[in-house]
């Protein structure tokens, strides 16, 4: 099991950029009212036939030349399922891949969300070549952002020049920390 949550985001989204996508689309859920975490990644990256995708959910199987073994689907798979939940994962070469998880929130093995602000902050600010769309909802309401959207208020500066950061600190701090209290 890992740590908790936000380590699979980060996998699912290092895949995706690793795998050339331009966009990338986080969205999370957890309520405790209906017992259920559900995370699905979609990008528009360069995507996995068959054969790769049969892989794909194999320990020993990584295309990261540098390492023997790729860790991270089959990780959230077997959280998933532990967790009686399900574990959905669908590709097509050229088009990209979909990521999708649910787990019963209740659950003894269900890893904590961990810093979801700080993490997707991180995120946001140093992936500078990629739109990243995070979504999340909660029993207490909804947040959205876009790297799209922080780029049109930016203007010309990068998203972690120190401005622009403490804003998006400041504007997760009051809008997204409320609703994972
Ligand atoms: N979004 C994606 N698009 C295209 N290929 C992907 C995507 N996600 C995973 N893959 C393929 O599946 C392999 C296994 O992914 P997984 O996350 O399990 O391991 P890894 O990223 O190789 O290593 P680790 O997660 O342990 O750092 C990747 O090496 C890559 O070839
Ligand atoms: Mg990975």
């Amino acid at each position: 099991m890992v740590r908790d949550i936000c380590f699979h985001i980060v996998d699912l989204v290092q895949n995706a950029v690793a795998a050339g996508a331009r966009t990338v689309t986080v969205r999370l859920s957890d309520s405790a009212d209906s017992d259920e975490i559900k995370l699905s990644v979609e990008d528009d990256g360069r995507g996995m036939d068959a054969d790769a995708l049969a892989k794909a959910r194999d320990p020993f199987y990584t295309s990261k030349g540098f390492k023997k073994v790729g860790l991270g689907l089959p990780l959230l798979e077997a959280t998933s399922c532990a967790c009686h939940g399900d574990f959905e994962l669908a590709s097509q070469p050229g088009s990209g891949t979909s990521v999708r998880a649910r787990m019963e929130k209740s659950h003894w093995d269900c890893p904590p969300l961990g810093d979801l602000s700080d993490t997707m902050l991180e995120l946001l600010v140093t992936l500078d070549e990629v739109n990243l769309e995070f979504s999340f909802h909660g029993d207490r309401g909804q947040f959205d952002i876009s790297s799209a959207q922080v780029r049109e208020q930016a203007g010309s500066l990068h998203l972690s020049h120190p401005d622009i950061y403490s804003f998006l600190r400041d504007y997760f701090a009051a809008n997204l920390r409320p609703l994972l209290e």
